[in-house]
This record gives structure tokens, sequence and C-alpha cells, in this order.
């Protein structure tokens, strides 16, 4: 019998491909081409399962041209790449990479703010620019972290890591949430629930770790800016599209919020000009998982998932982190 056909939109590690190879014919995109909608389309054609990346788009048009496919692993814990109800009307399983990345995600949160507060890069920048030439008291100064309130909107498995490690700091934490968290949660973390106004107006340094959808698209616009101090600090670590960034770009230029720490952008890899214009915001190129054990975990959940959810291998027809478990239910 002939082995199932998936496809690997991007390059992963070669071990993993070799592990799907056992189980499948691969039609790997190892050069790391740049795969357009379009592309992406012919490649899938025929596949009963594929191991997509964030930015690989999966809509209702692609999934009613593809009447193989059973199978949609994301190698990210975020989703909304994927048109879900599409995928679960049409019997398609799709699964994420949630947990492996929790706690690597949530040390990058904290790097990105510390480095945002105590404007790490942008000091380094001048640095390497040759124009340091003698010390002064007033050199970049920056924002304490220690002491100060940490906000948090979206307090899932992230946003609840970056919390915990709020205690070494002596922070405070306050966060805003679609649910509130059970008391004993919020006691452990230190964490006090508020609106999602007093969460603007209350913190020191707020972190942005929600999912995106319809829904939380531009949470943080230009009114919400208005609402923050002046003094206070934003990172974005969970998807483009959260932050107005061309709201945020003007907000940092007029000097009405300190700081900014983006990891993600609308439009990504594009990143809006306003950004790159002004001095007082750290930009990184959507890396918050990226530590080498981490990647290697997601891959192999995401492997793991896509070989289980075309009945192979030893979890064969159970794989875990399925988004849409409705689809697994009635293929049983
Ligand atoms: C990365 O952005 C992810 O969702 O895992």
């Amino acid at each position: 019998m002939s082995k199932p056909s998936i496809l690997v939109t991007r390059a992963v590690f070669p071990e993993v491909i070799d592990r799907l190879a056992q189980y499948f014919d691969v039609d790997s995109n190892q050069q790391d081409e740049a795969l357009d909608a379009a592309a992406l389309k012919a490649r899938l054609a025929g596949k009963a399962g594929v191991l997509a990346n964030a930015a690989d788009r999966i809509d209702g048009a692609l999934v009613a041209a593809l009447p193989a496919l059973r199978a949609v692993c994301n190698m990210a814990v975020g989703y909304n790449n994927l048109d879900v109800a599409a995928l679960t009307a049409a019997g398609i399983v799709a699964t994420n990479t949630p947990d492996v990345l929790t706690e690597t995600t949530a040390d990058f949160g904290w790097a990105l703010l510390m480095a945002t507060a105590r404007r790490v890069t942008e000091s380094e920048h001048w640095l390497r620019a040759g124009k340091w030439e003698r010390w002064s008291f007033d050199m970049f100064l920056g924002m304490d972290l220690h002491g100060s309130t940490l906000g948090i909107l979206g307090m899932g498995r992230i946003g609840q890591a970056l919390a915990r490690r709020a205690a070494g700091f002596g922070m405070p934490v306050i966060y805003h949430n679609r649910s509130r968290l059970p008391e004993d949660t919020e006691r452990a973390l230190n964490a006090r629930y508020v609106s999602k106004a007093g969460l603007l107006a209350q913190s020191d340094h707020l972190i942005l770790v929600l999912p995106y959808s319809a829904q939380s698209h531009h949470s943080i616009g230009a009114a919400e800016l208005a609402q923050m101090k002046p003094s206070a600090t934003l990172v974005n670590l969970a998807r483009g599209g959260i932050v107005d960034d061309a709201a945020l770009a003007e907000a940092l230029r007029e000097r009405r919020l300190f700081a900014a720490g983006l990891d993600v952008f609308e439009g990504e890899p594009q990143v809006h000009p306003g950004l790159l214009a002004v001095p007082n915001v750290v930009l990184t190129p959507h890396i918050a998982s990226a530590s080498e054990k981490t990647r290697r975990a997601m891959a192999d959940l995401a492997a793991d998932n896509l070989i289980a959810a075309l009945d192979a291998g030893p979890q064969a027809g159970h794989p875990s982190s399925v988004i849409n478990p409705d689809v697994m239910a009635r293929r049983r």
C-alpha cells in the first residue's frame, strides 16, 4: 500500500523530515522557498496532511479545493492562520503546539521588556555608531522594573508564566482576560484582576499575550494608547494586528508612550515604517519561542500530531493538542 502524501510547508530540522518519511511520502520545502497562496494550493493538491507554519494561511477556499486533506498540524501555538470552522466542517483535524513553548516564550517576554524599559538596543546602536565619547549622568535613562506594576493582557499559559517571573522583581501583577482566573491561581501568581481600562491606566509595563481573532484585532489602538501612562512601556509578544502599529508608531514618536518592544507586527515580515523611524522601540523578528530546545520540541510535537492524526505511529488516531476535537470524535 502506498504511503499517504504530506507537505511540510517550511524548512524544519532534518531529523523531523526523516521521521515523517517513515510513515509518509513527504514533499518538504527544505529549500525554504516562499510559498504564496497559489504555490501552497498547488503543493497541497492530493496531500492527506500538512505540517504548517503560523504564516501559512489555510482558509475556507483552500480547504474546499483540497478534498484529500485530513490533517493540518501547525508548528505554533497560535492558529489564527487557520479557518478552524471550515476545517471542522470538512472533517479535517487541526492541531497546534501549546505547552512546549510556554516557558521559553515567557523568558523572551522578559528579555523584550527589560531591553525596552532599559533602552538596551537603542544604547547599543548608539555605541556601535561610534557616538560614545564620554559618560554622562543622564545617558539613556530608562524605567525601572523592580517595584513597578506589571500589566498582562491575556492570562493564559504564557501570561501566567510571565506573571510567575514577576515575583523575582518584586512587581505586583494586574491582568485582564476574557475569564477571571480561580482565586487560588490569582493568589499563587500575586495577580489581581482588573478591567481593561484599569489595566491600561495602572500598568507601568504592559505585556500583550492574548490570541489574535477578529475580536482582538486592534485591542490596542489610539484610544487605548491614550489611556496609558506616558511613562509606560508596551510589549507585544502575541500577534501582529492586536496592536494598531500605525497608532503605536505615532504615540512613540510623540512620546505619549515611553517605549515599546515588539516581536510581532501587522503584515510581517513587513514592519510599519513609522516604527522603523523611532528610536524608542525594540524590534525582533518573531523569535519569542526560538530557543534550540523549544523549536525542536515544537517541530517534534507538530510531527507527532501529524503522524497520529493520519492514524499512524504509536499514538495512531490520538493526536495531542487538537484544536477541533469534534472532528476526532466524529472519526471514531
Ligand atoms: C508563534 O508565534 C506561535 O504561535 O507559536
